[in-house]
């Protein structure tokens, strides 16, 4: 375990936890914080076999967004360091948003801002049902902002986004799933568990196959029809280029066998780290 300021990270074979951890302060992000992100994000990419990242909070918060003193009030009469921590707070979100590795907001508690940002830019959200989430900006006078907007637009629906951005009303993780900004809400007892089975079962894949389906999807959202098959088929050579061919030489191998359903199962792999 690598212990950063206010960040705790853990790399345990495929899977790196990046832990918010100043919770007398609702793990508001600090410029502090921010750097400590960045590094925890370089030394992942250092590791190679790390194929799932899940972001969590300590305490009975999530994370609390900006930190409202630290990186708006106290420096805004200083326009150089006022840049410099929204710039060192955007540039950690572009990271997490193009990481190779599958992401998963693990939602433990209160969720807002920038906050609401991080989870909503990673592949999957498990949250309790009790947590809350909020674009609170407009509470005090501002909109949301620095990829905050982008995050809902992409995740709700136009009706729900702009509801929640122009009245500043939380909802809870239960309503979440229903809004697009979860995947999965449980209740807190059980969030620990169930994000360990989702974290088990991507540990499990190829750890190409799961970077190549995130590239795809995301040219997907971008592409017509027609230029996104060609990206899906030129990307699933190179994927047989960079695996040797495992899906055809073991995964259908094992098929062959009927070892397993894959509708239902995933073949056997047995990757060395
Ligand atoms: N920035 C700075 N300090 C914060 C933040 C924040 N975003 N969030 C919480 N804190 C601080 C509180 O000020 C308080 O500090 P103190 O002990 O020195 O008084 C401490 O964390 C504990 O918070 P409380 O408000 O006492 O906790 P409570 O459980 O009553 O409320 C809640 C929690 C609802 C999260 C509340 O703290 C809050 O509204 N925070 C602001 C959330 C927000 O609007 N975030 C968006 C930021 S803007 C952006 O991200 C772009």
């Amino acid at each position: 375990m690598t212990s950063f300021t206010h960040v705790e990270l853990t790399i345990k074979d495929a899977v790196a936890t990046i832990q918010l951890n100043r919770p007398e302060k609702k793990n508001a992000l600090n410029p502090e914080m921010h750097q400590n992100i960045h590094d925890a994000l370089t030394e992942i990419e250092h590791d190679r076999g790390v194929k799932v990242i899940v972001v969590t909070g300590t305490g009975d918060a999530f994370c609390g967004g900006m930190d409202l003193e630290k990186c708006f009030l106290e420096p805004f009469d200083e326009p150089e360091a006022f840049d410099a921590s929204n710039q060192l707070a955007v540039s950690w979100s572009r990271r997490l948003k193009k990481f190779p590795a599958a992401t998963v907001a693990k939602v433990n508690g209160w969720c807002f801002g920038h906050g609401f940002q991080l989870a909503g830019l990673c592949d999957i959200v498990v949250t309790a049902e009790e947590a809350v989430f909020g674009m609170s900006e407009i509470n005090f006078g501002i909109f949301p902002g620095g990829g905050t907007m982008w995050v809902a637009a992409h995740n709700m629906g136009r009706k729900q986004a702009l509801y929640y951005a122009l009245t500043g009303e939380s909802f809870t993780g239960l309503q979440a799933v229903s809004l697009g900004m979860a995947t999965r809400a449980v209740p807190k007892a059980e969030l620990d568990a169930e994000v360990d089975a989702i974290v088990a079962s991507l540990a499990g894949k190829n750890v190409h196959a799961l970077r190549t389906t995130k590239h795809v999807y995301e040219s997907a959202v971008e592409l017509d029809f027609p230029k996104s098959i060609d990206v899906e088929l030129a990307k699933l050579y190179e994927l047989s280029y960079l695996t040797e061919n495992e899906w055809i030489r073991k995964a259908l191998e094992q098929f062959k066998r009927r070892a397993y359903r894959p509708g239902l199962q995933s073949y056997t792999i047995d990757e060395e780290r």
